[in-house]
């Protein structure tokens, strides 16, 4: 088992990777927490898969939230849900709340303990890919609103996370392949040394989670409160974000969103300055893990959309660029030109 701590401006998580961590979750949970009860939420298809063996391990009076799956059920009324059944069994501030899922369960179930009592203990245990390498660890906890993703939130850090890859077993393929685009995105932005793993990246995927859990702790210690640094893990995602909206969030997933948005900013990346030649290898290891790699949508489109993305200041867009692999730039970039380059793609 692998440790990692995060170190925020007045918080710390204790990150722990390592197969078979499931059956020890009491075990860390005893390191930091002191409860007298403990609330898990998770969602329908994970709960037959783990619930019970989590919730058995406590000898402390558990209760349960199951959300139904689906990111159309981050949103307030689920967090109401959850805030109804804490209050239902007597749930104080010293207690503990854990998320066991994905990034849906993590955010909301984030969301809620930051929330509840103006904060509870929390503990992270994502199941999915993408929750592994990203969204348990960091903070950003949050729900959907009609007019957008991700637009009411906060940033409140799990004390723990707990970060088993055997879990990824019952993984649906195509669920696995969309963590994927994380990953490599590390790989362009951080540790161009995770791209040599890609080639088996099954046989590896320990070694990857460790290597890109590690980089997401080094740059929110840096920046928390995602005022700089943190940016360059949206490497991908502000072409990625207008795709996914554009696609009503159902013809792309996040990961084929991010892959194809990798790409456009890769080719931002050529036109911007010095030639690279990192394109053909990005295209060619997102092809290998089963990625797309082609913008689809109308370029108009997809201009206007990005303009409308929280990530615009002023006339000026700020986009990660990557001209050397493992190293990320953050460049403001004015809104005529980026429009000129997506008409242009
Ligand atoms: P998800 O939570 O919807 O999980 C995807 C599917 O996998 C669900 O059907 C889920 O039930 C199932 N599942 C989860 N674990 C499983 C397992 N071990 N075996 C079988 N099935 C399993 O989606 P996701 O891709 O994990 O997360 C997406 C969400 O994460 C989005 O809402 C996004 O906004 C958010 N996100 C947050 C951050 C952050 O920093 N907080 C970062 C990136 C993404
Ligand atoms: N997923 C991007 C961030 O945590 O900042």
């Amino acid at each position: 088992m692998k440790k990692l701590t995060l170190s925020g401006t007045s918080t710390r998580s204790d990150i722990y990777i390592g197969r078979g961590i499931l059956d020890a979750v009491q075990a860390q949970c005893s390191e930091v927490f002191s409860p007298s009860r403990v609330h898990i939420v998770t969602d329908s298809t994970v709960a037959p898969l783990y619930l019970e063996r989590v919730q058995a391990q406590f000898d402390l009076p558990t209760s349960v939230t199951i959300i139904p799956v689906g990111e159309e059920h981050k949103c307030l009324s689920t967090v109401e849900q959850i805030y109804h059944d804490l209050l239902s069994v007597g749930m104080t501030r010293k207690d503990l709340i854990i998320a066991l899922g994905g990034g849906v369960t993590g955010d909301i179930t984030g969301f809620a303990a930051a929330t509840f009592l103006r904060g509870v203990s929390l503990c992270q245990i994502p199941t999915t890919l993408l929750a592994q390498v990203d969204s348990s660890v960091g903070g950003k906890t949050g729900v959907d609103l009609p007019e957008g993703k991700n637009l009411v939130g906060a940033f409140y850090q799990p004390r723990l996370v707990l970060i088993d890859p055997d879990v990824l077993n019952t993984l649906p393929e195509s669920t696995l392949i969309d963590g994927m685009a994380e990953v490599i995105k590390y790989g362009y932005i951080a540790d161009a040394s995770i791209l040599d793993l890609l080639s088996d990246y099954r046989a590896n995927l320990e070694e990857l989670i460790y290597a890109c859990v590690k980089i997401k702790c080094d740059v929110v210690s840096q920046d928390e409160h995602d005022t700089g640094l943190r940016m360059i893990l949206n490497f991908g995602h502000t072409i990625g974000h207008a795709a996914e909206k554009l696609g009503n969030y159902t013809d792309l997933t996040h990961g084929q969103a991010v892959a194809v948005g990798m790409v456009t900013a890769m080719k931002l990346s050529n036109a911007m300055g010095a030639p690279c030649d990192l394109l053909p290898n990005l295209v060619s290891q997102l092809k290998q893990v089963g990625l797309p790699t082609e913008l689809t949508y109308d370029r108009e489109a997809i201009f206007k959309t990005l303009l409308s993305d929280k990530k615009k200041f002023g006339a000026t867009v700020n986009f990660i660029l990557v001209r050397t692999a493992g190293t990320a730039e953050i460049v403001p970039i004015e809104a005529e030109t980026l429009h000129t380059f997506i008409l242009d793609l």
